[in-house]
């Protein structure tokens, strides 16, 4: 497994670093002294989060429709009827 730092898989936007592995897309997100990775779309709509996405306190929010989750666990804040956001560990990529 290549690791998250390989800076050939990476794309910087300048709050996300997006890491595509094994045909997934990751949004890498460092805020708050606290490394987050989630997955790249939005739940609601698929738009790319790496341009709609805002992260604050441990809570994403689309600013699309303003709907939120939390990175904990991906559970859907103020986003009615979502699925979960898909939030890994950095274990999880294999770096
Ligand atoms: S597209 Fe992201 S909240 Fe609607």
């Amino acid at each position: 497994m290549e690791s998250i730092t390989d800076k050939s898989l990476t794309h910087d936007t300048g709050r996300f670093r997006e890491l595509c592995k094994d045909g997934e897309n990751f949004l890498i997100c460092e805020a708050n002294s606290r490394t987050y990775i989630f997955e790249s779309r939005c739940p609601h709509l698929n738009v790319p989060l790496s341009k709609f996405g805002r992260v604050n306190n441990g809570v994403l929010e689309c600013s699309c429709h303003h709907f939120t989750w939390s990175l904990e666990d991906g559970t859907p804040i103020s986003a009615p009827g979502c699925r979960p956001l898909k939030v890994f560990k950095t274990e999880d990529l294999g770096s």
